[in-house]
């Protein structure tokens, strides 16, 4: 498993305290059966975060006592940034990091609202050659009440990160309901743990993979959880499977089928 999407820097945001609390962290995810992790630490413009020359040697520390603790699993680093119009000339002047340095950019929505303005940053980052990845979608209210918003971005453009233990029930009924729909309807390109702390519900990375392979199969899982991060790493090119338009299957409908399977 490639995880996309972590706090594990530490002292940097609300994610991992100390270098201490950061190596426990890396090694649950280990025992977990993630073999590499994306750092991705918050970025939010204005309000005083770290940007890619802080973060840099922050990394290169914790890499370093990794390899002391001959803890085997690659780390990689990032930004989980903050949507704004600036977005491009941020990662210009390199203020965020992409994944890896690659074209991959790790986006966040406000929880309540998809902005207005971000078909148009979508728009902005392909014709620069970036890939904008919308991280945890199926926590957007809007997404929850409409998940086709999500598809419409798709299809401008945009791939998604799945937390991982949305489809465990983590954050509610109502997100896990949304990363069902994402997930059976090919909206779902990359998943993480989203692992702020030593809670271990982000990091049950094998009972979640199992539960999101019951719901989709193995060969979608695995082009979620390796196959297409690997594009990441490598900074390729990625063909991904065509999205779906999400239709909402009527109480008769669903009754009929329900009948239809007991004969
Ligand atoms: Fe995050």
């Amino acid at each position: 498993m490639i995880d996309t999407h972590s706090h594990i820097l530490p002292g940097v945001d609300d994610g991992a305290r100390t270098l201490q609390q950061s190596i426990e962290m890396i090694k649950m995810a280990h025992k977990n059966g993630v073999q590499s992790m994306f750092a991705t630490p918050h970025y939010i413009q204005y309000e005083g975060y770290n940007e890619v020359k802080d973060n840099t040697k922050i990394f290169k520390w914790l890499e370093s006592a990794l390899k002391e603790e001959n803890i085997d699993i690659d780390i990689y680093m990032g930004h989980e940034i903050f949507i704004t119009p600036d977005i491009v000339t941020l990662i210009e002047e390199e203020k965020v990091a992409t994944l890896n340095g690659s074209r991959y950019v790790l986006i966040e929505l406000p929880m309540f609202d998809v902005p207005k303005f971000t078909e148009d940053i979508i728009y902005a980052l392909r014709i620069k050659g970036y890939v904008p990845i919308i991280a945890h979608p199926e926590r957007n209210k809007k997404i929850i009440d409409d998940p086709n918003i999500l598809y419409h971005l798709i299809h401008l453009g945009a791939l998604t990160q799945l937390n991982l233990s949305s489809i465990g029930g983590y954050y509610g009924q109502d997100v896990k309901n949304t990363a069902q729909i994402l997930a059976k309807y090919d909206m779902i390109h990359f998943a993480g743990s989203d692992v702020h702390s030593l809670n271990p519900k982000p990091m049950l990375v094998e009972a979640l993979v199992t539960q999101l392979t019951q719901l989709i199969g193995h060969q979608r899982v695995n082009e979620i959880i390796s196959h297409n991060p690997q594009a990441i790493i490598k900074d390729s090119a990625l063909a991904v499977r065509e999205a779906k338009q999400y239709r909402q299957i009527s109480a008769i409908k669903r009754l009929y089928n329900l009948l239809l399977s007991g004969l």
